[in-house]
């Protein structure tokens, strides 16, 4: 770095010296258009249940969510991604109840549409919310089968548009299935609906929280038949040339948006998804870090709003154009402050 002069002609200190220098000089900055709100619905009376591992972030009612979705649009959020609780008596093996299409999913995202109509609607399409084993696909004999599960796949996605999903987010980590997808939206006509796909998706410990808030707790048994994880779906920690080659495959199968997920651990992996991609690119900040942050925080040990705005612009710092949070409401109303 040649251009880099010599103490003490050169101070760094003196572009940190106030406040108004250090604003002057920021590379990155996060606003409130960068934010989706990651928000679970249930679909019982009560307007919150909370979730223990995830204090702040409850499941809220349908009423609730479209309030909410009220609230998004006078905050400047553009868009929320919707997750289901689902009541444990409607789940089965094939997770059928994702294909209802009065299912809660579809009463949320019309409610919240009603409610808040320049607010972007995301839903994930995945099995996990519907299936009594807690796995994205169908099972059979230990195996989540792929080409059978993106059949189910993209009638769930369909389903979801039709009730009014602005962006389908396929989270599943099945192959082909954005292709798949992207077809049957076309042959449908709905060719303006956007396909986010959590493309680089890894096989993390921290979704922990998230399988509490929307039910899914029990994954499997850990046997040959029911496995305790999604690793044969869902990437190995240890890789990033994978996260392209998933990427370069989602890109080509008419993906409009990118998600690397977990986000803060992975921002290497925001980084080089951007770069190499150049499209429009989203981290996930997953509910086992927003419960990380949420725990030392009740613990005394850190500042909640700072820690809050210090992670949100990591993320734009490492190359997001954006990022699905929990932390959302809140680093609307700090930005705004
Ligand atoms: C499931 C799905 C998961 C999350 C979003 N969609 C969990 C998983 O893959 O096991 C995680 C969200 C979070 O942890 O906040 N398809």
């Amino acid at each position: 770095m040649d251009f880099v002069g010599r103490y003490p002609s050169t101070r760094p200190r003196r572009l940190r010296f106030a406040n108004w220098v250090r604003r002057l000089t920021r590379e990155h900055r996060l606003g409130s258009e960068d934010l989706i709100w990651a928000m679970v619905v249930h679909d019982g009376p009560e307007a919150e249940i909370p979730v223990a591992s995830m204090p702040g972030a409850p499941r809220l009612s349908v009423k609730a969510a479209a309030e909410a979705a009220k609230n998004a649009q006078k905050m400047g959020i553009p868009a929320i991604a919707v997750f289901p609780f689902i009541d444990p008596k409607k789940k089965d093996a094939a997770g059928r109840e994702a294909l209802n299409k009065d299912g809660l999913v579809c009463r949320a995202v019309r409610a919240m549409k009603d409610a808040a109509p320049d607010v972007g609607l995301m839903v994930d399409v995945a099995l996990d919310p519907f299936t009594d084993h807690g796995h994205d696909g169908l099972l059979r004999a230990g195996r989540i089968l792929n080409d059978e599960t993106v059949a189910v796949l993209i009638e769930q996605a369909l389903v979801q548009v039709e009730a009014g999903a602005d962006i389908v987010a396929p989270s599943d980590m099945m192959d082909g299935r954005v292709g798949a997808i992207r077809a049957a939206l076309e042959k449908a006509g709905k060719t303006d609906t956007l396909i986010m796909s959590y493309a680089a998706k890894y096989a993390s410990a921290f979704y922990g929280p998230y399988r509490d808030a929307i039910g899914s707790g029990k994954l499997g048994t850990g046997s040959v038949e029911n496995p305790g994880d999604k690793k044969t779906y869902q990437m190995d920690f240890g890789n990033t040339d994978e996260a392209l080659r998933e990427c370069a495959l989602d890109v080509a199968e008419g993906a409009d948006m990118l998600l690397v997920k977990p986000g803060l651990p992975y921002l290497d992996i925001v980084r080089r998804v951007k770069d190499a991609f150049a499209l429009p690119t989203y981290a996930f900040q997953v509910s086992g870090e927003y419960a990380m942050i949420k725990a030392a925080v009740a613990n005394g040990w850190m500042d909640e709003d700072r820690a809050i705005i210090e992670t949100l612009t990591a993320f734009r710092r490492a190359g997001a154009d954006g990022i699905v949070t929990y932390f959302a409401p809140r680093a609307a109303e700090l930005i705004s402050a």
